[in-house]
């Protein structure tokens, strides 16, 4: 009883997922992305099996991550317009053109560094071994990306900017503003809850959209290494988001009667577990994914957390007064703090066992659904 809470958060976290997945799938309906769309749908309708399975490797590897099938810039030379050409590469100190064909994508992609293209720079591509099925479909994937003339995707940041606005206006405004308390009268606390749910998880959807659409701007290039460190940070940050949504406490959304118990399980090591989350989670993709669009939106959402954790201490200790003083001295924001000046006691239960085993499954789904849902794949 009361063991696990099934709070307002949790709700809106599973609107949240499942808007990603509407936007996932709406995104991979019209176009696995815009590059591939764009590969496939304009001019002649493209009815190649081979090539069809060929771009769907490509996604599937992620090499469109990188090299776009419509001519858009990106981290990668673009495969439109390039096959049956020549390739300039380089090789050592002596720059030499080689046909740009099956033997070509072949070496390439074992390879990478030993014939490098003009003009790009080692380490960037890491190297593939796939066998000649692969190869097959990807090279007439390639040859289709070099016949079709597509208009260039629409590109913007409005879209992005828009799902901003909406996910950081929809839960400052709607939380603390003058707004809130007209909305609960009429509402009631759930309905003001699942309203508030519907418009973060419609900003979600739309950040999700708009990230799509944005041009391709590098910061910095996308490194291999830096692929290791998602998988690295990731098991904590889904632990935090599942003790964080499971555990009663009163910095969860509806919950701040429960500021007199004492602090519980994860709440005495930080008592903003599924906020750190987000954290950690928006840091640890920062590596790989250098280009402005992308950076912005995990940026986006590591200011949006850190600025939630301040805002919910102010709102408790506006009203809760005495009992969140007490409460917050007990825990602390900066996780092991209030443990290590000994103002914690940890206090885990049976509970936080079934959470940590709900947390590996949670991971190892979102490891091998990712290149589903976000068009990347986690693992290679
Ligand atoms: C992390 C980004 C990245 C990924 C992922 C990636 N590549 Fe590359 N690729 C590059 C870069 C950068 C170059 C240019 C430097 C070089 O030749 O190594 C390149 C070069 C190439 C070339 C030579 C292109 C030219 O214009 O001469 C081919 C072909 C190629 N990649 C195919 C692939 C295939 C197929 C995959 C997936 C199995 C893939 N790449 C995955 C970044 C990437």
């Amino acid at each position: 009883m009361g063991r696990f809470a099934i709070p307002a958060a949790c709700i809106r976290l599973g609107l949240c997922l499942l808007m990603a997945f509407v936007a996932a799938a709406a995104s991979a309906q019209t176009a696995p992305s815009p590059a591939l769309e764009a590969a496939g749908a304009h001019g002649a309708p493209d009815v190649d099996p081979l090539a069809e399975e060929g771009r769907r490797l490509l996604a599937r590897h992620g090499c469109t991550g990188c090299h776009s099938l419509d001519g858009a810039a990106g981290p990668g030379p673009t495969f439109a317009d390039r096959w049956g050409g020549l390739a300039v590469v380089r090789v050592g100190a002596e720059s030499r053109p080689v046909p740009y064909d099956r033997a070509y994508l072949a070496r390439a992609v074992a390879a990478p560094d030993a014939e490098l293209a003009e003009g790009w720079s080692a380490g960037i591509m890491p190297p593939y071994d796939l066998d000649g099925a692969t190869l097959d479909a990807m090279a007439a994937a390639l040859a289709a990306a070099a016949t079709a003339a597509p208009d260039p995707p629409p590109t913007g940041w409005d879209g992005l900017i828009a799902g901003l606005v909406i996910f950081v206006l929809g839960h400052f405004v709607l939380s603390a503003g003058p707004l809130r308390r007209p909305l609960v009268n009429r509402l009631g606390e759930r309905g003001f809850q699942l309203a508030y749910s519907l418009v973060a998880a419609f900003g979600m959807y739309q950040l999700i959209v708009g990230l799509d659409a944005t041009p391709y701007v590098e910061l910095w290039p996308p490194l291999p290494w830096t692929q290791q460190v998602p998988l690295a940070v990731m098991p904590v940050a889904v632990s935090l988001w599942v003790f964080g949504f499971s555990t009663p406490s009163p910095t969860a959304a509806g919950q701040s009667a429960r500021v007199s118990e004492p602090p519980k399980g994860i709440i005495a090591i930080t008592r903003h577990p599924a906020l750190w989350g987000f954290v950690l989670w928006g840091l640890a993709h920062l590596p790989p994914n250098g280009d402005l669009a992308t950076v912005a939106f995990f940026g986006g959402f590591v200011v949006l957390a850190l600025g939630g954790m301040w805002h919910i201490d102010r709102r408790r200790a506006a009203r809760l007064g005495a009992d969140w003083t007490a409460f917050a001295e007990q825990t602390s924001v900066v996780p092991f703090v209030a443990l290590l000046r000994g103002r914690a006691r940890l206090r885990f239960g049976r509970g936080d066992l079934v959470r940590l085993v709900v947390s590996l499954v949670v991971f190892v789904g979102i490891l091998h659904t990712h290149h589903l849902l976000f068009g990347v794949p986690a693992l290679r």
